[in-house]
């Protein structure tokens, strides 16, 4: 690799683990279409052409409003396994070694689509995509914390008869007026459980957020987190207990979280000495997969090769993953540079 990653070429050279991305997130119009035909669901766009053209959102929730409308075409075990599985090939092509894929199974459950038929869908995917393309994927269930906490532990429960299909929970959907206090309980019980930890805090909502995510729901990484440079005493904890962020530079953008890639704030993180992995999010509504993140962010933000390490490096060691996994994965990344 050259001393600068101007050639964006290179990018998929660097094998790289993907820690923030929503499934339901990765459907693209197409399948949606597809998907609708074959269930025999009314969509209100009349094509794939008008759908793609109502994703202009100007915040979390407009975007939150298409995409769960966008989910409703989920029905059967086979939908799941082929929306992660179409997914999980865009990965392995970006090459992503590792990922871990968030799930909203309230999204489904509240539609009546059984939660066993939502985990083993996406966890056959997980196991034929190891088959086929080597990748490693795990699943992270998110609870919606626009629901109620009540709702959340009920969905816990349903899960846990598959605990072996999924490593963890997270929360997500709209973040303002919904802190993470809030579900204080169903993550302790989460913990109990054995579940690994991790919130989407400071997105939209205030570094309060984010503070609350470590010290009352005790979570190991951070989802978004770019508000925390409003706060120098948590940007000092977060680099202290080197805290991963997983941030999403193209999400940020179209959510309007930042006004322009250039003034996106992931290079002030990293010279902040923070643990920053970049991510999709939701790739068929932001406008990329993993790679179109990292080149459009490189572009924006003149970022170098030792930069390209960097969070390549940062990604595998905020995966959750054990020892000998992650040196494999680093001994990788270390022929790409050596
Ligand atoms: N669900 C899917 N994408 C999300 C995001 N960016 N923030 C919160 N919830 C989400
Ligand atoms: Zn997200």
């Amino acid at each position: 690799m050259k001393s600068t990653t101007q050639n964006i070429q290179n990018i998929r050279d660097i094998p790289k683990a993907e820690l923030h991305m929503h499934i339901e997130g990765s459907l693209e119009p197409e399948l949606i279409f597809t998907l609708a035909m074959r269930n025999n669901v009314t969509l209100p766009y009349a094509s794939v052409e008008a759908l793609r053209a109502a994703y202009a959102f100007t915040n979390l929730q407009s975007f939150l409003d298409i995409y769960y409308a966008g989910a409703s075409v989920l029905l059967k075990e086979q939908d799941f396994y082929d929306m992660a599985m179409a997914y999980l090939e865009r990965a392995h092509f970006d090459n992503v070694i590792h990922t871990e894929m968030f799930f909203d199974p309230q999204t489904h459950t509240e539609r009546g689509v059984a939660i066993d038929v939502v985990i083993n869908g996406l966890h056959r995917a997980c196991v034929d995509a190891k088959q086929k393309w080597g990748i490693n994927a795990v699943l992270i269930l998110c609870f919606l914390r626009h629901l109620s906490e009540e709702s959340a532990i009920e969905t816990l429960q349903a899960a846990l008869p598959y605990r072996d299909k999924f490593i963890g929970v997270g929360l997500d959907s709209s973040e303002v007026g919904h802190p993470p206090e809030k579900f204080a309980r169903v993550f302790a019980m989460s913990k109990a459980a054995g579940l690994r930890l991790v919130a989407h805090a400071g997105e939209e909502g205030p570094p309060a957020y984010i503070w609350q995510a470590l010290d009352v729901l005790g979570v190991e990484r951070i989802d978004h987190g770019v508000r925390c440079l409003e706060d120098e005493k948590l940007v000092a904890r977060l680099a202290k207990d080197r805290i991963p962020l997983t941030v999403c530079p193209l999400s940020n953008l179209k959510l309007r979280v930042t006004p322009d890639l250039r003034q996106h704030p992931l290079k002030k993180m990293l010279d902040a000495g923070l643990c920053a992995t970049i991510n999709s999010d939701d790739p068929a509504y932001f406008g990329g997969y993993m790679n179109t993140n990292w080149e459009a962010t490189f572009a924006a933000l003149n970022l170098t090769a030792t930069d390209a390490v960097t969070l390549a490096r940062n990604s595998f060691e905020a995966a959750f993953v054990d020892e000998v996994t992650r040196a494999g994965y680093l001994a990788r990344l270390a022929t790409c540079y050596d």
